[in-house]
């Protein structure tokens, strides 16, 4: 496990997915019901952006530090929660900022050191529970949970060529397990090629009501280079294709170097 968030923390693939995240939790807060979020993939929970691993490589200067400089109206919603929760938050960090009584969640990290960090954050929290265990035999242990309605969200490191691979088996075992859940599986989109074999995995999965959110900041050509990035949403709330629409364009926009950034959101399978 080489993989350290702390170093990538707050970059745009970062921005994207928690904005979009928060537009998923806020659409199925609309409801009363308690909801099961689980994390499968947490990091540390927040990361000092000012000093160690983040320094290091600066991604998050043309991310996160772009949008506090400048955030379009789109972005408010993130941008603003960003700048409440203070110390710069990952996943479940945001997810627990707008957990309602009513609502609890699990995470799962599998690094030894991440995870104990992780398990401080949240100690004595009655409302999360910190699992230091593998993501993809987790999906299978704690779903379906108590919960009739939540969220999966699937975020791995994408440091094994089987990353995809795991991603759309884990989707049809979680989905068998919670039907009505909503899933959220980030992906980084390098070239086209390993997205295309992707989303073609999951339109044939038998699985109904898939969307994918695509966004792009340069031509999606040179491999070796994080060009964009995509979240595939399995049981879309309504209204949130048309939200991901305007927040991806805006965000192309601002984060994007030249003029080549863009964003799709495509419907991969119908309810
Ligand atoms: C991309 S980072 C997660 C970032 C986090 N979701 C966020 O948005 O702030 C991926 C994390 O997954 C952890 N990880 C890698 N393989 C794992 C596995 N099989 N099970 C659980 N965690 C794993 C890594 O240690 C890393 O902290």
């Amino acid at each position: 496990m080489n993989y350290r968030h702390a170093f990538h923390a707050g970059n745009f693939g970062d921005c994207m997915k928690h904005a979009l995240l928060i537009a998923l939790l806020d659409a199925l807060q609309k409801k009363p019901g308690g909801l099961f979020v689980l994390d499968t993939h947490a990091g540390i929970g927040q990361y000092d952006l000012d000093q160690g691993p983040a320094t290091r490589t600066g991604e998050w200067r043309a991310g996160i530090g772009r949008l506090l400089d400048y955030a379009p109206l789109e972005m408010d919603r993130y941008v603003g929660l960003i700048r409440e929760l203070g110390l710069y938050p990952g996943s479940p960090r945001i997810i627990r900022a707008l957990l309602r009584p009513q609502d609890r969640m699990a995470c799962c990290e599998l690094h030894p050191e991440d995870a104990v960090t992780l398990r401080r954050l949240f100690a004595r929290d009655p409302q999360v529970a910190v699992h230091a265990r593998d993501a993809w035999e987790a999906i299978g242990a704690l779903l379906p949970p108590k919960e009739k309605r939540g969220l999966v969200l699937i975020d791995p490191p994408f440091e094994a060529p089987d990353d995809f691979a795991q991603m759309a088996q884990a989707l049809q075992r979680g989905h068998a397990r919670a039907r009505n859940f909503v899933f959220a599986a980030w992906y980084p989109i390098k070239h086209r090629a390993p997205v295309r074999e992707f989303q073609t995995q999951m339109k044939q999965s038998g699985i109904r009501d898939i969307i994918a959110a695509d966004m792009w900041l340069r031509p999606t050509l040179d491999a070796s280079r994080l060009n964009g990035c995509g979240l595939l949403v399995i049981n879309p709330p309504f209204g949130f294709a048309e939200a991901a629409q305007a927040m991806l364009t805006a965000l192309s926009l601002t984060l994007a170097d030249g003029p080549d950034g863009g964003c799709e959101i495509t419907r991969l399978v119908d309810e």
